[in-house]
């Protein structure tokens, strides 16, 4: 990923946003140096099947910092890493750190095969035809043997494990729990959209919230944005082609209806990162975004005297953070992908690519009812033509929900912390801590918050929790100032972590 060209947001981002320690928080975390030590595991290629690949096996990367551990004593705290290279979480975790400081804990970053260099086939792993060792569960296997071979390795085989993931990952910590309970006591799943990528979700939530976004900073805005695309569609439909690429700053001006659909899915990727990325404080991770971002963005849009030009501006803040480029070449800096939020670009993207186009439900649209975007229909349909034309598969769309659920709102073993979701929308679930038990106030704002719901992937109706799910960062400040501990301390300090069987109920 070019500096210049900074790419759609990959889901891997939501984790870092989640955890988000990109604020002052993070340089008070970077004291808390852990010393990561990266090695390699080999893992089998394949897991559930002992003939086609036999014992062949592929270097998978893991971090492990001993730093904080109490050894044979303290828990093992290990992070099931998502669709990116493991050092990405674990320099933007701090909050892991800072609670395995006070537990005492091992902590361990697993990188997930296929991305960042635990490739199993090498640099070809991400080109069509390499691909079918890319599952959620090889990686879950991957993750429990590693686990193991790690309690063996390092004497830890009879402490406690947390699994411990965001986003994507945080699913996967939380099936963890429900595959291998013999393994992990508890999983911490943050914005984890269980529900929505096992396809139970609405079709049009994830860009209604990102649409509620823009509209919290007031009717003008909403209403501009809406204008922009308008304008953009009429200029198109009078034959005014010329008229449109350079208002817009294109560098290739449009040719047809294809390249307006480009067109609309690079401008309202825009949106999707800025909701996402909309913090109280200026961001530095793909390219800098300034503090509470939705409303600069709006603050452009509104500023320029002609709404096409406002969209380009407002697109600036995404495309163009550097100010170095000149026009904007929207088939570079945005792949439309089996993820209408967004893939990214380069190996990661295109794995995490296939996995929306396997597993992973992912197939959202917008339809400038229900939404500020320009109808950019994304059906099972299309995501089947374009899964076949571009990796040769099918999608199956109930396997997810066959093989791990996603809807039981009262699922004992994972703790899902609350995070932010639309108003009026039940709490994100499935949260499910035991009474009594010290509990996240879902949807509560930040001190000195704002009160409109960020968007991201969290919640059980849907897609919303990031921006402002600041779950992730170390004092909570979301608890307010009588719960400046983390929900987790108790459980662990009340010895809820009983043993690797969670036998004595372990609910975290
Ligand atoms: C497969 O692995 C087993 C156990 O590690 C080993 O004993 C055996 O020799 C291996 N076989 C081959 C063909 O490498
Ligand atoms: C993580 O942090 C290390 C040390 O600060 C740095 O060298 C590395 O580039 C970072 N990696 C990523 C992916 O952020
Ligand atoms: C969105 O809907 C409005 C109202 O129907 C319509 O006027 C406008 O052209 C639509 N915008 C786009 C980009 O299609
Ligand atoms: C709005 O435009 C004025 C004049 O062009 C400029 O000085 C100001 O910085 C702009 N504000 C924003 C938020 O872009
Ligand atoms: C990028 O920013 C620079 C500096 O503000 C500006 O001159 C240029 O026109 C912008 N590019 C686009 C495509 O708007």
């Amino acid at each position: 990923m070019g500096s210049a060209s900074p790419p759609a947001l990959p889901w891997a981002l939501a984790l870092l946003l989640a955890l988000g320690l990109r604020g002052p928080e993070a340089r008070a975390h970077r004291a808390l140096d852990p010393d990561f030590r990266e090695s390699y595991f080999e893992q089998f290629l394949d897991h559930f099947n002992f003939e086609r690949f036999g014992n062949k096996t592929f270097p998978q990367r893991f971090l492990v910092s001993e730093k904080f551990w109490k050894r044979g004593e303290g828990p093992l705290f290990f992070y099931t890493g998502n669709e990116g290279d493991v050092w990405a979480f674990a320099n933007n975790s701090g909050f892991i750190l800072e609670l395995a400081a006070q537990q005492a804990a091992l902590v361990v970053f697993a990188e997930h095969r296929y991305y960042g260099k635990s490739l199993p086939f090498g640099e070809q792993s991400t080109q069509r035809g390499h691909m079918e060792l890319l599952t959620v569960e090889q990686a879950l296997a991957d993750f429990a043997r590693l686990l193991q071979a790690l309690r063996r390795d390092l004497g830890a085989q009879d402490v406690p494990a947390v699994a411990f993931g965001g986003s994507y990952g945080g699913m996967l910590s939380a099936y963890m729990r429900m595959k291998y309970p013999h393994l992990v006591a508890g999983a911490l799943a943050a914005s984890a959209p269980v529900v929505l990528a096992a396809g139970l979700g609405d079709a049009h939530q994830f860009f209604r919230d990102v649409s509620a976004d823009f509209e919290g900073q007031g009717p003008k805005c909403a209403q501009g944005v809406r204008d922009a695309f308008r304008q953009i569609k009429d200029l198109f439909l009078q034959g005014a082609y010329d008229a449109v690429s350079r208002a817009f700053g294109l560098c290739q001006p449009l040719s047809g209806w294809k390249d307006l659909v480009q067109l609309f899915g690079f401008a309202r990727n825009a949106f999707t990162v800025l909701a996402m990325m909309d913090y109280p404080y200026p961001t530095d991770f793909l390219g800098r975004l300034p503090a509470n971002p939705v409303q600069v963005a709006c603050d452009r849009l509104l500023n320029e005297s002609g709404r096409i030009e406002g969209l380009r501006a407002l697109a600036g803040l995404v495309y163009n953070s550097s100010g170095a480029q000149p026009c904007y070449d929207i088939y570079l800096q945005y792949r439309a992908c089996a993820d209408p939020t967004g893939c990214g670009l380069g190996p990661d993207a295109r794995a995490w690519d296939y996995q929306a186009c396997t597993e992973m439900n992912l197939a959202f649209s917008s339809n400038n009812v229900t939404d500020l975007f320009p109808e950019l229909p994304f059906t099972e349909e299309q995501r089947q033509q374009y899964c076949l034309r571009t990796w040769g598969v099918w999608p199956r769309r109930d396997w997810l929900h066959t093989s791990f659920g996603g809807a039981d709102p009262e699922k004992p073993e994972c703790f899902h912390p609350g995070g932010h979701h639309p108003r009026g929308s039940p709490p994100p679930g499935p949260q499910s801590i035991p009474p009594g038990r010290p509990r996240v106030r879902p949807g509560s704002a930040p001190a000195g918050g704002h009160v409109h719901p960020p968007v991201g992937r969290g919640s059980q109706a849907g897609a919303v929790d990031t921006a402002r799910h600041l779950d992730g960062r170390g004092a909570w400040p979301q608890l307010g100032p009588e719960g400046s501990g983390h929900p987790l301390e108790p459980w662990l300090r009340e010895g809820a972590l009983a043993g690797p069987t969670g036998d004595k109920g372990v609910d975290l």
